[in-house]
């Protein structure tokens, strides 16, 4: 253990570097962590001193370490410290301006394992020997802008393993910065992130040297910050073009291949709903898979057909629209591939249920369809098949009880749940028991004329019995 009487002091700077050259060679070792980690087996050794409020000065490097603040002589702090650490620091905020005041010769500080979430002011501009700054294991939050930039010999900023998740690049200048560390940290990862992309000469992305290693923390989780922000960057701005909102809602991982590469998969989200829109947009930015375009006044549904942007909209929404229609998607790769459609609220009043089927058959993906709300035919042609349909997808449909009959005056089935009506209801509707229907008509003049051949056949069988002539047509006969 080094002898606290050798401590540095203000008084005998001078003295301390004699001694440095004296005690170099023989100074004891801290190890890797100078304090040792909080809950340990160093407690149960009896080594609690590492645990107490505690200050330890290393002389051969002008090193002092304390733990839970300064203590003793060392709140007054000392002009010849070069290297200070701070172990569990016992407030929430740190003044760098009164440090360096205690420590003006600061080359380095070290804070380490604390709670503390802020700096109550930046970096003073007279500190000019600072050339390394160190926080690891803190619960630092946010940089004030300018932190660093008034510290003309910092070189090295360490911010690993700590609680940042914003970050303004202002937080990042310093004059002669070299090497930023950021990895550890839950990172937002949001365009005001954008910073990082920036690689040009002197900027402070370029200056970052774990960059590749930065991570995204929720909704992003695990994903690396820097492409992710370039695909946020790139979604924004593409965005601009539309007049919607756009999300990235999910970023998926693929492997590539057996290098087991990663490659990421960008699906965002994008919303044109209650844009008086009277057609599908044109435009969607790259890799929109879900795409809300309720409460406009669509109609019509062919971009899905002809648009190759839609085979990528897997999603989609369009309650509360005008379409009438939805049969020419029959046989098409969208309807092969979709996985959510959204039609309530519209005015569909059939569908061509053994497509919709067929297609289901192929699409492995398809989770749900809503068709409430729509003024439906209910007649004996079309209701039984789509009955069947509802009835053999029963998970898909997800507002199978809102799908109704359309309102019809004097109707037994007006309005009523389509999946319950029976068969017998839907089929002998009263326009089916008017007897006049085309159909009875040919069958009334086919019976009257069995019976009037029939008849001619009896007259002319008694006329040949009583008069032995036979009859004109057989007479004509050869
Ligand atoms: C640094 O500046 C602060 C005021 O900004 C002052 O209180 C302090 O004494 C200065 N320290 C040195 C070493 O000049
Ligand atoms: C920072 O702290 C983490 C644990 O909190 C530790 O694993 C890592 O080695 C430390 N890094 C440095 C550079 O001190
Ligand atoms: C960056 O610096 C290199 C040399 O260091 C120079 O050749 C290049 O033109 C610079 N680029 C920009 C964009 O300033
Ligand atoms: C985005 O979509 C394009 C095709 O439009 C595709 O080539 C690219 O891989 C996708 N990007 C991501 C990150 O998913
Ligand atoms: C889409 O935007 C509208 C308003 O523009 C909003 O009311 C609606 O909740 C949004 N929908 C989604 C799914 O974000």
């Amino acid at each position: 253990m080094i002898d606290k009487n050798y401590i540095l002091t203000r008084e005998d700077r001078r003295g301390a570097l004699i001694l440095v050259l004296l005690f170099s060679v023989t100074g004891s070792s801290w190890g890797k962590h100078p304090c040792a980690p909080r809950f340990d087996s160093a407690i149960s050794k009896g080594h609690a001193d590492w645990l107490t409020d505690h200050c330890e000065a290393k002389l051969s490097t002008f090193h002092l370490i304390c733990s839970g603040g300064f203590h003793d002589k060392w709140d007054t702090g000392s002009e010849g410290v070069r290297i200070l650490t701070l172990c569990r620091w016992p407030d929430k905020t740190i003044d760098p301006e009164e440090i360096l005041q205690k420590f003006p010769s600061l080359q380095s500080l070290i804070i380490l394992d604390s709670d503390l979430t802020h700096l109550k002011n930046p970096f003073p501009s007279n500190a000019t020997e600072l050339q390394s700054v160190k926080f690891n294991g803190t619960k630092l939050e946010v940089l004030p802008n300018d932190a660093f930039s008034q510290l003309p010999s910092l070189r090295i900023l360490d911010l690993r393993h700590n609680s940042l998740s914003l970050m303004n690049e202002h937080a990042l200048m310093a004059p002669s910065i070299q090497e930023v560390y950021l990895m550890g940290n839950e990172w937002k990862c949001v365009s005001e992130m954008s910073w990082i992309l920036n690689m040009e000469n002197d900027s402070v992305a370029s200056r970052v040297v774990d960059r590749d290693k930065l991570m995204c923390s929720v909704p992003y989780y695990d994903r690396p910050l820097v492409p992710v922000v370039e695909i946020i960057t790139e979604l924004e701005e593409e965005c601009l073009k539309t007049d919607c909102q756009c999300v990235l809602s999910y970023v998926g991982r693929r492997t590539l291949g057996a290098a087991n590469q990663k490659e990421l998969m960008a699906f965002a989200s994008v919303n044109c709903s209650s844009r008086g829109l009277t057609e599908m947009p044109d435009f969607l930015p790259k890799n929109t898979s879900t795409l809300y375009l309720s409460k406009n006044q669509i109609h019509d549904l062919t971009p899905l057909l002809k648009n190759p942007i839609y085979k990528e909209v897997i999603d989609i929404y369009l309650d509360d629209n005008n379409i009438e229609s939805i049969s020419l998607l029959e046989g098409s790769y969208w309807l092969d591939h979709f996985r959510a459609l959204s039609l309530r609220g519209n005015r569909l009043t059939d569908l061509p249920p053994y497509a919709l089927e067929n297609a289901l058959q192929q699409n492995g993906h398809a989770a749900s369809i809503f068709l409430g709300k729509n003024p439906w035919r209910c007649d004996c042609h079309f209701t039984p098949g789509f009955q069947d349909l509802l009835s053999r997808h029963p998970s898909l449909f997800k507002d199978v009880n809102e799908i109704t009959c359309s309102k019809v005056e004097n109707d037994e089935n007006s309005e009523k749940t389509i999946r319950e009506l029976s068969r017998t209801a839907i089929c002998t509707s009263p326009a089916d028991e008017y007897w006049l229907q085309p159909l009875d008509i040919l069958n009334v003049v086919l019976a009257s004329m069995i019976i009037f051949v029939l008849g001619k056949l009896l007259y002319d069988y008694w006329t040949f019995k009583r008069t032995g002539k036979l009859p004109w047509i057989v007479a004509k006969i050869p």
